[in-house]
């Protein structure tokens, strides 16, 4: 079968819409690149099957495991599949050896992990099922697809990649056809913010001397992710400039969906008895942190897992849920014995064991620069338990500078030790720079702290004298 044809009966350049215009040719690679000149991710710069141990046959096994969930859908034969954000096909090779199609498109927005994706399905899968499958290198938030041209959309962890995945998921509404689904399986708020109630605990005994060697720093980075993600939740700026933008709670995913047309989902942990220390295992891996660290780390995991145990058995907690987006009301649904709702109340339980928001302020200026022009630029770092938005300078002599707040700072920690009152955690992501500005130096400054929340607190601090 044409792989062209496979391409054009799906997708339409997303440059000018055309079935075959000069976009759709596929490289020597047998890849149709639809992308545009700022697709990229970030996953593109490492070896994603040895940073997450992708092997074939857990990924066999991890998929079976979902199949069985999809109740009668997981027997139906499906004229066109489309897979998104197959990465290098640890999904992609299952998936295909185990449902009937006619026709598949397997996509993603890497041209080179996909290369490797059509490399691993060139060797496992059979030559009369290949030659009904094509690829092509897409961005999730620039597709042009063609309405009523497909029956099963699959993506496993791809919809939490895109940054506006409200209208990705309009146009899969879109191009599926009556009876068709969408599959997703993607990562958890909830899980993710239990995690780093857990962490919150090690960050605070890192404080207190527990000490990860050199790895320290990168498990500091790694909370800075997980608390970035939770305080600019939603923050379009700051998601622009992230990998993984978004965490998933099934209520607002299924309003999304609604809203983006389809009428019904269902949604389902994808893991069962998932614990936060095996998560974690694969956090480490992921970090590149040494077994020593990764031992002492997951140790004290462990220690505060247990203390959570209750509300983790009560919740039957997934790190990622699977969910099944229908276009139409057709019998069926996932398996029933699956279903685990969460509580509301675990929401009020977990922000009891979070960091109290006690509107503590502390901050530092680190340096007055000197910049070329004559002006000068600040750099400092704020540490307070509400999440701050951005700074505002008005100095007395005229001069106003703003910064965001959104570097991480992971040093911030050594200087907390006279801080007990504001929690490691609320202090991560609290770098900033103002500037470029005139200022004559004088011994302190005023800055307003404008909170995400709208509240404005005005802070005094000291300037350090401007480096020659
Ligand atoms: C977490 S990986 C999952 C890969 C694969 N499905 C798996 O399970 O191993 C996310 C995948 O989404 C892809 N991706 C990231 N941003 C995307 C976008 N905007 N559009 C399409 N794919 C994207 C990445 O290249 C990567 O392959």
């Amino acid at each position: 079968m044409d792989s062209i044809a496979i391409v054009a009966g799906v997708l339409g350049c997303p440059r000018c819409g055309g079935a075959r215009c000069a976009h759709m040719v596929a490289s020597p690679e047998g890849i149709v690149d639809l992308t545009l000149e700022d697709s990229r991710t970030a996953l593109d710069d490492i070896d994603y099957d040895a940073v997450y141990d992708v092997d074939p046959e857990r990924g066999r096994g991890y998929f079976t495991h979902l199949r069985a969930q999809l109740g009668s859908l997981a027997e139906r034969r499906f004229d066109t599949i489309v897979e998104l954000g197959a990465g290098t096909g640890y999904m992609s090779v299952p998936l295909l050896e185990a449902f009937e199609f006619e026709r598949a498109l397997i996509t993603d927005i890497s041209p080179r992990m996909l290369a490797v994706c059509r490399a691993k399905i060139a060797t496992t899968l059979a030559p009369e099922r290949r030659r009904r499958i094509a690829f092509a290198a897409l961005d999730g938030n620039h597709i042009h697809a063609r309405a009523d041209s497909v029956d099963l959309v699959f993506g496993h962890g791809v919809l939490h990649h895109v940054f506006d995945y409200e209208p990705l998921l309009a146009t899969i509404a879109g191009m599926l056809r009556e009876d068709g689904v969408a599959v997703f399986v993607e990562p958890v708020l909830r899980f993710h913010q239990a995690l780093l109630v857990l962490l919150g605990r090690v960050v605070e005994e890192l404080r207190g001397g527990l000490d990860l060697g050199a790895d320290t720093t990168r498990v500091l980075a790694f909370l800075q992710h997980l608390v970035a993600g939770e305080r600019f939740r939603g923050d379009r700026d700051f998601l622009a400039r992230m990998e993984d933008k978004h965490l998933f709670v099934r209520e607002e995913l299924h309003a999304v969906a609604c809203a983006a047309g389809f009428v019904a989902v269902d949604s389902v942990p994808a893991y069962r008895g998932e614990t936060f220390t095996w998560k974690m295992r694969g956090y480490c891996a992921e970090l590149g942190l040494g077994s020593e660290a990764t031992g002492t780390l997951l140790e004290r995991v462990a220690v505060a897992q247990h203390e959570l145990a209750p509300l983790l058995e009560r919740e039957c907690w997934s790190s990622a849920d699977l969910h099944v987006l229908r276009c139409a009301r057709t019998p069926g649904g996932l398996a029933p014995a699956c279903f685990a709702w969460t509580r509301p109340d675990t929401a009020a339980e977990l922000r009891a064991l979070a960091p109290v928001d006690t509107r503590a302020l502390a901050c530092w200026i680190d340096a007055l620069r000197p910049l070329p022009d004559g002006r000068c630029e600040l750099v400092g770092w704020i540490a307070a338990s509400v999440p701050v938005r951005h700074v505002r300078l008005a100095g007395d002599d005229g001069a106003t500078a703003t910064g965001q707040v959104h570097e991480a700072r992971i040093d911030v920690l050594r200087h907390l030790g006279s801080q007990p009152r504001i929690p490691a955690l609320a202090a991560l992501c609290s770098g900033f720079r103002l500037g470029p500005l005139t200022l004559a130096w004088r011994a302190r400054v005023t800055l307003e702290v404008h909170c995400i929340d709208g509240a404005i607190t005005t802070v005094e601090v000291a300037l350090p004298r401007p480096a020659s």
